[in-house]
């Protein structure tokens, strides 16, 4: 099954029919994640937006293990996360999307890992190549139309606040092409695992100290509101092509 990770400014699962909640028990907490599932155009999709239900939970908090885990134990193999990111590169000012390449982690004191405890033996994942090539284009590809960047590097911050300009300026030299603060662990924990995981990234602002203006949340609001109905036709389009792949 093909599972769809919301984040900021797609927290509802509106795009699909025929829902239903799940509570999954993980390994990981006390609390059971909750899924949603439905269809799309009659494929079965699974929805989990990673700020929980009313967007409460900021990136540092959440529990990437246990939504990984319960996408896992449903049977979800393919996963598209959507990422609100800031630009830094020209091809990434607010509205544009993208769909990146590779991923730095600049988070910090995250549970990041499935193989940590119990090891029969110390475990080590390539992670050469982060996003599933193939999860990538077919994403690349439902863009059609869409002014799309099919590549870049996303930089994960710890968050919740923004960057200052120096920092943007050192990841800039690092070779970061947008920053977000919610694409790792998630991607690791997907690979670890034995998901297909690939990004949808929309930029909402651009970095900071890289426009004139400081970054507002209304800002921020106005280009998501924006942005998400591309997002959504992306979805559609890579749901439909998914299920006459797989
Ligand atoms: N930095 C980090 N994460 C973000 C940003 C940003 O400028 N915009 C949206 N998510």
């Amino acid at each position: 099954m093909i599972g769809i990770i919301g984040g900021t400014g797609l927290s509802e699962p509106s795009f699909l029919n025929s829902v239903q909640t799940r509570q999954i028990i993980t390994p990981f907490d006390e609390k059971p994640v909750q899924i949603v599932t439905g269809t799309l155009h009659g494929t079965d999709v699974s929805f989990l937006p990673r700020h929980g239900k009313g967007h409460k939970v900021p990136p540092h908090r959440i529990n990437y293990r246990a939504n990984i885990w319960a996408l896992h134990s449903i049977g979800v193999r393919a996963l598209i996360g959507v990422n609100a990111v800031g630009g830094i590169h020209p091809e990434t000012g607010p509205g544009r999307l993208a769909v990146p390449e590779q991923i730095i982690d600049y988070t910090w004191g995250r549970e990041h890992t499935f193989f940590a405890d119990g090891l029969d033996t110390v475990t080590h994942i390539d992670f050469t190549h982060p996003y599933d090539e193939t999860l990538r284009q077919l994403l690349i590809h439902s863009a059609g139309d869409l002014r799309l960047w099919p590549e870049g590097v996303y930089a994960c911050t710890q968050g919740p606040r923004l960057e200052t300009a120096a920092e943007v300026e050192r990841l800039r030299r690092d070779g970061a092409d947008m920053i977000g603060m919610t694409g790792l662990p998630e991607a690791a924990l997907a690979r670890e695992i034995g998901i297909a995981y690939a990004c949808i990234a929309l930029s909402v602002n651009w970095a900071a100290g890289l426009s004139d203006d400081i970054i507002t949340m209304e800002a921020i609001g106005e280009v998501l509101q924006g942005g998400m109905g591309s997002v959504l036709m992306m979805i559609e389009r890579a749901v439909q092509q998914y299920a006459s792949d797989y």
